[in-house]
């Protein structure tokens, strides 16, 4: 293999996403658990992946839910116990399957120890875990930072006749950094999971732990995350990450990725440069998911494909050799994919499409609950019906610029509940989520057609395509190192690369059109020598070293 390649297991694994509310319920109260959880780790086991990350598992208020933690040793009752936790572990790990946690240590919940001690006063030993400030004169604010979610960045407390600083929603104070007590706190929290066995992290906003001294006021202003320039990638990051890899990380066989908003690959490569430099393993950046929107998909655009081509592209290169890319196109806080760069037209052809069209990338690829069967946007025709607490505040800002029903259209595209509706395991009631009458939020009522059961055993079911793609990943070296190039770069229709290694080749073509469009392979690609591994159309002939592509179509051709 290539002298700049290294071979590591997070490498070549593939990850599969649980946001466990909506995954499957266990005991029948409406709400997913870990004994649901336990239930399906054959079915996780099944798709080909090696581990799964859980979205927050911990104890918490849920007002984000599980992304404002109470206790970060403890389970929230309403997924189970410590005991049930550790059966999911063991259950995995004797299933080959490594498991991943959610650490998110910018903030906390209100209601976690730490926070309601240090509201006691100046000189509680806690005060100092957070960012407490005093007011300015006249009432204003210790600063002009907005939420990322909307509104004030700061919350007054009466009792201390003072304010705290909330990065997202009031229910979750940030935490000081700064304050090496809180970073210890931070490195027993990690040890605590890996003692335990966990095999890595996935780390909330990690890259906003360090705030500009003095916690400037911006010179702009934007509705949502005013202030943003000066904690998205801070003055202390790079030394607080070192610390932890140092004097935790290094000491156990485990793997990180950090979520990074507003992230580009030359400031990742700070970070995550293999070598004695490296702080993490991987980061997941947002470029990508802004093919169809400015920053967040509230502000929508039309969807540019060479937008995303040039962003895949620019980080395929920029990494290449010397770090490694993590691959996603849906998340918890993402609408489903389909939507936004796909066709509910053509949902199972552009749905197979997106999976080749990230997967054959050079990188680490996770799939999030309920891509793997096309899972759909689900809109909800009131506002109040929504749960996500960053819907219901942005959607307040948006309705004020753009009057109510605009507002209405953009949460049916944007809103982070698009992806939170409960999996849908067959077309029993409640789509064989939960027994009980009522699940604990709305079920997408297309669970009829777009089910698990339905899937499992049509061999040209999305599910099983996901199943295909994901082993022949694993088996062929070329589609985890090879080197990656880019064809017809100007097509505003086509996404056309190939993947090169120790003589072999691949080329991977994608259509991102309802319309049929013309393609002949790029030079030195003999398409009737190689062997088509991946298709989602039945018919797959080459007239001339090439072929009309049919909407959404994919190929995937193998020189070996
Ligand atoms: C991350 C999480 C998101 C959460 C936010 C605050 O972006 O993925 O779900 O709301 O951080 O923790
Ligand atoms: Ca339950």
């Amino acid at each position: 293999m290539g002298e700049d390649i290294k071979r590591a297991w997070y490498k070549e694994m593939a990850v599969y996403q649980v946001w466990p509310r909506s995954f499957c319920d266990g005991n029948g109260d409406g709400i997913g658990d870990l004994k649901g959880i336990l239930s399906k780790l054959d079915y996780i086991k099944s798709l080909g992946v090696d581990a799964i990350w859980f979205s927050p598992l911990y104890k918490s208020p849920q007002k984000d839910y599980g992304y404002d933690i109470a206790d970060y040793r403890d389970i929230a009752p309403e997924y189970g116990t410590m005991d049930d936790f550790k059966a999911v572990l063991n259950g995995a790990h004797e299933r080959g399957l490594r498991v991943i946690m959610d650490l998110v240590v910018n903030h906390t919940s209100d209601q976690h120890q730490w926070f309601l001690e240090s509201k006691k006063g100046d000189d509680n030993p806690y005060h100092d875990y957070y960012y407490w400030r005093k007011g300015k004169s006249h009432g204003r604010k210790p600063n002009n930072w907005m939420s990322t979610f909307g509104g004030d960045a700061w919350e007054y407390d009466a009792g201390l006749d003072e304010y705290y600083l909330h990065l997202f929603a009031k229910e979750q104070p940030d935490l000081n950094m700064d304050n090496p007590k809180v970073r210890e706190e931070v490195k027993d929290i990690m040890r605590f999971w890996l003692d335990m066995g966990v095999d890595g992290f996935r780390e909330d906003v990690i890259t906003f732990i360090s705030k500009d001294e003095g916690l400037p006021s911006s010179p702009y202003w934007f509705p949502i995350g005013t202030g943003i320039e000066h904690y998205v990638h801070g003055p202390h990051l790079d030394e607080y990450l070192m610390e932890f890899k140092n004097d935790v990380l290094s000491k156990y066989d485990c793997m990180t990725v950090g979520e990074a908003p507003m992230m580009t690959p030359k400031k990742a490569l700070m970070h995550i440069k293999e070598g004695p430099g490296q702080q993490l393993n991987m980061m997941f950046h947002f470029q990508h998911m802004e093919a169809d929107c400015m920053f967040v998909s509230w502000v929508k655009l039309p969807f540019n494909l060479k937008k995303l081509k040039k962003v895949y592209t620019n980080w395929q290169h920029q990494l290449y050799g010397k770090a490694w890319n993590a691959l996603y196109i849906e998340n918890h806080d993402q609408p489903r994919i389909v939507n936004r760069y796909g066709s509910l037209e053509y949902r199972e052809q552009s749905a197979k499409m997106l999976a080749v069209m990230y997967m054959c990338q050079s990188g680490t690829p996770f799939v999030y609950q309920g891509q793997e069967i096309g899972m759909t946007n689900n809109a909800l025709p009131d506002i109040n019906m929504y749960e996500d607490i960053s819907t219901k505040n942005v959607y307040g800002i948006a309705s004020k610029i753009f009057g109510k029903k605009k507002a209405m259209e953009l949460a049916h595209y944007a809103s982070r509940d698009n992806g939170r509706t409960p999996v849908q395991w067959s077309d029993a009631p409640n789509a064989g989520f939960t027994t009980a009458e009522k699940p604990w939020f709305y079920i997408n009522p297309n669970y009829k057609q777009i089910n698990v059961a339905a899937q499992e055993n049509d061999p040209d079911s999305i599910l099983n395509f996901y199943r295909k793609l994901i082993k022949f990943r694993k088996e062929h070296d070329v589609c985890i190192y090879g080197t990656y190039e880019e064809h017809y770069h100007e097509s505003s229709n086509l996404f056309c690369y190939s993947r090169y290694l120790d003589g072999k080749k691949m080329l991977v073509v994608c259509s991102f059109t309802d319309k049929a469009v013309a393609f002949n392979a790029p030079e030195g690609f003999d398409l009737a020598a190689g062997q088509l591994v991946l298709n989602n159309y039945n018919t797959t002939g080459i007239i001339n070293n090439g072929f009309t592509m049919r909407p959404y179509e994919t190929r995937v051709y193998l020189w070996e």
